[in-house]
């Protein structure tokens, strides 16, 4: 195609249009080889109708010259209705890599969003720092960052990953909220297959080495894992539905007209928890009876998934859940378990999202493994998150409830506002059977030497269930507000959201905290 002489006032748009176009089409050409998206195609279905303003286009090139700027798109737009700020980076450009102009690009964009007050979304494709531009390429990342951190806590931010993203360009996506990666394409580390087996000796695929299901099931550095690029960003509109623009403005509410579903629903959510204690269920039916339209958009539903989080809306509030998963090591709380917990509930804090806790936990779980992972320092986070949030927060205990576990799951000495158990929840230090072994050590001795160990053994396990594990020293000590018929679970959590709606009123114009990786 010839190019329009940009000497003239219609020239210089033709000509612009015509280098737009023609780059696009070459980016078209090796992405799609790929089964990759161009960077602007993944924008367009990012934005609601396809329709966004990209911003600096030529920064870094020259209309007259014909060439186009950068190796990043960058632009805004809507999602479901409310102004976003997004940019994408072009593989089809020199790798997509990072220099001086794309960090510029960048480091402005995340300002704008920051400025404006929204929202804040990446799309990765990138081989990183661009090597030619040696350590100006480097201080690119170093500044952008630093722009993260000083949006974090601030604006919503969330990271797509659709192709490499690699070296120390990591850090930038794991500044943000959340990860979004796909199946096949995507593929996150600090140091790939190479320099992994030039350093060490040590052979890895690039899979292996950081792909989706690692980052997924393994390292927890992902939020979400995809099919297709389309499902990731689709996920990534969906999760932006629940969340405020920035922290200082509240949470979305939506009209929500009751409806007999729903109704239903609340109404047999027993039945969906067995009342034996030891057996499993999936937690997320619970939560799925008990929200709007039965509506629950699960967090890292592949990482530590003996706890479950995600976003929900009750009568129309946005919320964020925390459960116990009994469904996967009984609803243990392990290192995972607590990190994954934890950082969403600074992430609810800082956006003042309410935060609705589900308890069925029978403890920490207990072992050498565990011990030495770190259960001490990171099972800590949990309560740092707890202890330190100030959005409301109502805790409902389902079935049991027992020992640090119960106490950092949200209750209400670590700082909820109401917290109620069904009727026949156990709570307690300890399992009936762990208790009376220790309590009645010389008692079950002396019934061990005659005989009667099983018989004793029984009698006191009842007993202490009888008068230790209920929820009526915990009523009558304060630790909860009340008893409830599991079908009043739904209208409990209504009401009590209602009357905490007033508690988070925080300054004007002042971030809470950020929520960085704890
Ligand atoms: C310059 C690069 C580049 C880089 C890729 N390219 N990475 N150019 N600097 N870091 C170029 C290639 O030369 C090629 O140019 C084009 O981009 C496409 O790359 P291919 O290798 O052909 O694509 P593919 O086979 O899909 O492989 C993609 C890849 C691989 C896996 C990303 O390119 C790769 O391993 N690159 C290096 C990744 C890396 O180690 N990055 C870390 C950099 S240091 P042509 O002209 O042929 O199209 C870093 C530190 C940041 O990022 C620190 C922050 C604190």
């Amino acid at each position: 195609m010839s190019t329009p002489s940009p000497l003239t006032r219609d020239g210089f748009i033709q000509a612009q249009d015509a280098i737009a176009q023609a780059a696009e089409e070459k980016a078209a050409q090796r992405q799609h080889a790929k089964k990759k998206l161009t960077a602007r195609e993944r924008l367009s279905l990012f934005f609601d109708d396809g329709v966004w303003h990209e911003v600096g286009q030529f920064i870094g090139g020259s209309v007259r010259a014909g060439r186009i700027g950068s190796a990043v798109a960058a632009g805004y737009g809507r999602v479901q209705g409310r102004m976003v700020a997004a940019y994408a980076q072009d593989f089809s450009v020199l790798g997509g890599t990072l220099g001086k102009v794309e960090g510029d690009k960048i480091v402005d964009l995340i300002d704008r969003g920051i400025r404006m007050r929204i929202p804040i979304v990446g799309i990765q494709d990138s081989g990183g720092a661009r090597i030619q531009e040696g350590v100006v390429a480097l201080a690119q990342y170093g500044r952008i960052f630093k722009k993260t951190c000083e949006a974090s806590g601030l604006v919503p931010q969330i990271s797509i990953i659709l192709g490499p993203c690699a070296g120390g360009a990591v850090y930038q996506p794991a500044l943000t909220d959340f990860i979004v990666m796909t199946r096949e394409n995507s593929h996150m580390f600090v140091t790939g297959p190479d320099v992994v087996a030039a350093t060490t000796g040590e052979k890895v695929t690039l899979d292996e080495l950081g792909g989706a299901a690692i980052h997924n099931f393994q390292s927890g550095v992902a939020h979400h894992m995809a099919d297709t690029e389309e499902e990731a960003i689709d996920y990534v509109r969906s999760l932006l539905d629940y969340l405020p623009s920035s922290c200082e403005v509240a949470p979305p509410k939506y009209e929500y007209i009751a409806n007999p579903e729903d109704e239903a629903a609340a109404r047999g959510v027993a039945e969906l928890v067995p009342t034996s204690v030891r057996q499993p269920y999936d937690v997320r039916d619970v939560v799925r009876s008990l929200v709007d339209h039965g509506e629950y958009v699960e967090i890292q539903d592949l990482f530590a998934p003996n706890v479950t989080i995600g976003f929900a809306c009750v009568d129309g509030q946005s919320v964020g859940i925390v459960a116990n998963q009994p469904m996967n090591d009984a609803g243990t709380l392990d290192v995972d378990a607590s990190e994954k917990a934890a950082r969403f509930v600074r992430f609810c804090d800082a956006f003042g999202l309410p935060i609705v806790t589900f308890v069925d936990v029978p403890g920490y779980r207990p072992g050498t493994e565990q011990e030495q992972a770190g259960i001490i320092r990171r099972g800590a986070k949990v309560i740092v998150a707890y202890a330190n949030a100030t959005v409301p927060m109502v805790t409902v205990i389902l079935r049991k409830a027992y020992g640090g576990a119960y106490i950092v799951m949200g209750s209400k000495s670590i700082g909820a506002d109401l917290a109620f158990a069904w009727p026949d929840a156990q709570i307690a230090v300890m399992g009936a059977e762990g208790a009376a072994s220790i309590m009645y050590r010389r008692e079950l001795a002396g019934a061990r030497e005659n005989g009667t160990f099983e018989e004793t053994k029984a009698r006191l396990v009842a007993q202490y269930e009888e008068e230790t594990v209920n929820p009526e020293v915990s009523v009558s000590s304060g630790q909860l507000d009340g008893i409830i018929a599991p079908a009043d679970t739904r209208q409990t959590i209504i009401d009590s959201l209602h009357l905490l709606a007033s508690k988070d009123q925080r300054a004007p114009h002042v971030k809470r905290h950020d929520n960085g990786p704890l």
